[in-house]
């Protein structure tokens, strides 16, 4: 059984005083801190770069998980990379070379993710399963928090932790309830914006979603 996690994603804190909000989730129990990067051409959405990266990976010591929401991933490995990122993850929809984009993660000896949107099949990252050390299951479209849980994800999660054995993280719509369902499934990641960052005691958010 993979140890379960919760990602906190900074999407949903309170972007003037992130550095504390980082601090807060960390003390409150989060293993991992969710980087939600999107470029307004992959999603209609613009959000964080690597200067954020830089910034916020003096103020903890667990690992930045870096989810690239952009049209080029393979141009920004490096500068995620050399900013602090311990986890890169992209998506397979884009039109580049998903083998090239993983060696170049693993070449800055970073744990490199692959993700797949709601309407993309499992049967599209099946040649990188040995590559990469997690898979990154969208359970709403990317580009926004705060979004309704996509019960479709759970087949595809079913179906994957049958052949992949590392890490599976979801995304989107994670709240108390549906966490148990995507553990159920044999997801261990959980990202969580709204259901941790909108509840004022983090620490009981955080234990509730880990069920
Ligand atoms: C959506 C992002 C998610 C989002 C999750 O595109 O990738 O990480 O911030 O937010 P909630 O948990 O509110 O659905
Ligand atoms: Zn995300």
């Amino acid at each position: 059984m993979n140890k379960i996690m919760i990602a906190p994603s900074i999407l949903s804190a309170d972007f003037t005083r992130l550095g504390a909000e980082i601090k807060d989730v960390e003390k409150a129990g989060a293993d991992w801190i969710h980087v939600d990067v999107m470029d307004g051409h992959f999603v209609p959405n613009i959000t964080m770069g690597p200067l954020v990266v830089r910034s916020i990976r003096p103020v903890t010591s667990i690992p930045i998980d870096v989810h690239l929401m952009i049209k080029n991933p393979q141009e920004y490995v490096e500068t995620f990379a050399k900013a602090g990122s311990d986890i890169i993850t992209f998506h397979i929809e884009v039109e580049e070379n998903p083998k090239e984009i993983v060696k170049l993660i693993k070449y800055f000896k970073k744990k490199a993710g692959v993700s797949i949107k709601p309407k993309t099949d499992i049967t599209a990252i099946r040649p990188l399963l040995n590559m990469v050390d997690l898979v990154l299951v969208m359970s709403v479209e990317p580009g926004f928090a705060g979004q309704g849980f996509m019960p479709e994800c759970l087949g595809k999660i079913e179906e994957l932790r049958k052949v992949f054995k590392k890490d599976i993280e979801v995304d989107g719509g994670i709240n108390a309830d549906t966490a148990r369902d995507v553990i159920k499934s044999g997801a261990n990641v959980l990202v969580a914006g709204t259901s941790v960052f909108g509840e004022k005691d983090y620490a009981a958010a955080i234990k509730k979603l880990r069920g």
